[in-house]
C-alpha cells in the first residue's frame, strides 16, 4: 500500500481511499490539504460525474487536469448547449438531462460534483448521497442552515463523505500560515478580520442579486471563501456567538456610474450591497467578517489578517509578522 498527498487544487474525494474521520462527518472546517491517503486501489481510477455543466465545472475539469487517478465520466445538465459543450470541451462521455438517470444507469460512477445553482445544491447533493454515492458540493453549501443540515443528515446515513467545495484552504499560503497557527508560532490567536470587499462588483449576468435562487448576496458567494479560510487557518474554532448587520443601498437601484461589468438588474436585486459581522469562538477569539457587491472603499479587498499573542499573518500578501532578536520581523516565504 503506497501514500499519495492529495495536491494543493485537489477537489477529489475517493470511494475507494478513504479520507480521515474529519471528513466522514462534512465537516470541512476541519479538512486538512497535507491529508494524505492510501493508494491500495490506484490503479483503477476515480469515477467522477457532474451534476451542472456551467461555468465552474469549467473551473473544475482545469484544476484537475494535473491530478491523477480520476476519470469523469458522466455530467448531467438541463441544458442540452452545455451538455455539448462540457463534451467537446472535456471528453465527457455521457450525457443526461436528468441527473436522476444518471445515477441509476451508471452504477460506476463514485463520486459526483455538484455544480448546479444554489437553490440546487441540497437536493442534488443528498440524491446523490443516497445513491450512495460521495458528494462535493459547491459554495455555498446551502440556501440556509435546516438545508445544510439534512445534507449532513445524509451524508451521514449513507456513510459517504459530503465535501464544500472551498479551494482556498488548499492554497499554499493558507497551508503555510496554518502551519504556523499550528505550531504555536502566533502564540493565542485574539483576532481574525476577514475581507471580501468589492467597490462595484455586483454581477450583470446570473441571478446573483435573487435572494430566492442565491440564498443571499456577497456573504455566500463571496464572503463565505474567505470566512471558511480564516475559521481553517484558526484551527475550526466553536462558534459562540455571531452579530451582524446587512446593508442594500446601492443594488436595488438603476447604475448610474461606469462599472466594469455592466449595469445589474436592480429591479430583482433583493440582496444586501455590505455585510459586516462579529462572531465570538470558544478560547475567546474573535472574528469580524466584511463582504459587499458595492461599497465605498478606495480598491476590492480579498483578504485574511491573523493577530495573534505572538505574531499574525496577511493571507493576501502570505506575509508573517513576529517579533525576533530584537527586532520586528515580516517574512514571507521563499522559492516560487
Ligand atoms: N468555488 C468557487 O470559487 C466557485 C466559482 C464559481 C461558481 N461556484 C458555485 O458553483 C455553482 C454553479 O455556478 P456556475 O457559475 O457554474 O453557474 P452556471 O449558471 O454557469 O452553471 C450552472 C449549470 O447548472 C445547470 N442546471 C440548472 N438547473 C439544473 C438542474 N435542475 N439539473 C441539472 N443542471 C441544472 C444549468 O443549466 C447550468 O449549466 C454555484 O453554486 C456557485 O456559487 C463556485
Amino acid at each position: 500500500m503506497g501514500e499519495r498527498t492529495i495536491p494543493a487544487d485537489g477537489l477529489l474525494v475517493n470511494a475507494k481511499q478513504p479520507l480521515p474521520a474529519t471528513l466522514l462527518n462534512c465537516t470541512v472546517a476541519t479538512y486538512d490539504a497535507r491529508v494524505t491517503q492510501t493508494a491500495g486501489d490506484s490503479a483503477k481510477p476515480l469515477q467522477l460525474a457532474f451534476i451542472g455543466a456551467g461555468g465552474v465545472l469549467v473551473h473544475q475539469m482545469n484544476y484537475l487536469k494535473p491530478v491523477p487517478h480520476y476519470a469523469a465520466v458522466a455530467v448531467a445538465d438541463v441544458s442540452e448547449v452545455a451538455l455539448a459543450a462540457a463534451k467537446e470541451k472535456f471528453r465527457i462521455p455521457s450525457l443526461f438531462t436528468d441527473y436522476r438517470r444518471m445515477l441509476k444507469e451508471m452504477p460506476q460512477i463514485e463520486a459526483v460534483s455538484v455544480c448546479t445553482p444554489n437553490w440546487l445544491h441540497a437536493e442534488h447533493s443528498i440524491a446523490a448521497l443516497e445513491a450512495g454515492r460521495h458528494v462535493m458540493v459547491e459554495k455555498p453549501m446551502a440556501m440556509n442552515a435546516r438545508d445544510a443540515k439534512k445534507m449532513i443528515d445524509a451524508a451521514q446515513a449513507s456513510g459517504k463523505q459530503l465535501v464544500v467545495g472551498f479551494q482556498h484552504r488548499f492554497e499554499a499560503k493558507s497551508r503555510m500560515i496554518r502551519k504556523f497557527i499550528e505550531a504555536g508560532a502566533f502564540g493565542k490567536i485574539l483576532y481574525v478580520r476577514v475581507q471580501a470587499l468589492r467597490r462595484r462588483g455586483i454581477p450583470s449576468w446570473g441571478v446573483f442579486g435573487r435572494k430566492d435562487l442565491q440564498g443571499g448576496g456577497p456573504l455566500v458567494d463571496i464572503g463565505v471563501h474567505m470566512l471558511e479560510t480564516a475559521h481553517f487557518l484558526m484551527g475550526s474554532p466553536q462558534p459562540l456567538t455571531a452579530t451582524a448587520s446587512t446593508f442594500c443601498y446601492i443594488g436595488d437601484k438603476p447604475c448610474e456610474v461606469e462599472v466594469p461589468w455592466g449595469p445589474w438588474d436592480h429591479k430583482t436585486y433583493t440582496v444586501e450591497d455590505l455585510a459586516v459581522g462579529m462572531i465570538r469562538f470558544e478560547g475567546g477569539s474573535t472574528m469580524t467578517v466584511e463582504t459587499s457587491f458595492a461599497a465605498h472603499i478606495e480598491r476590492d479587498l480579498w483578504n485574511v489578517q491573523v493577530m495573534g499573542e505572538k505574531g499574525g499573518a496577511n493571507f493576501e500578501t502570505g506575509q508573517l509578522f513576529t517579533d525576533q532578536g530584537g527586532y520586528m520581523m515580516t517574512r514571507r516565504r521563499g522559492g516560487r
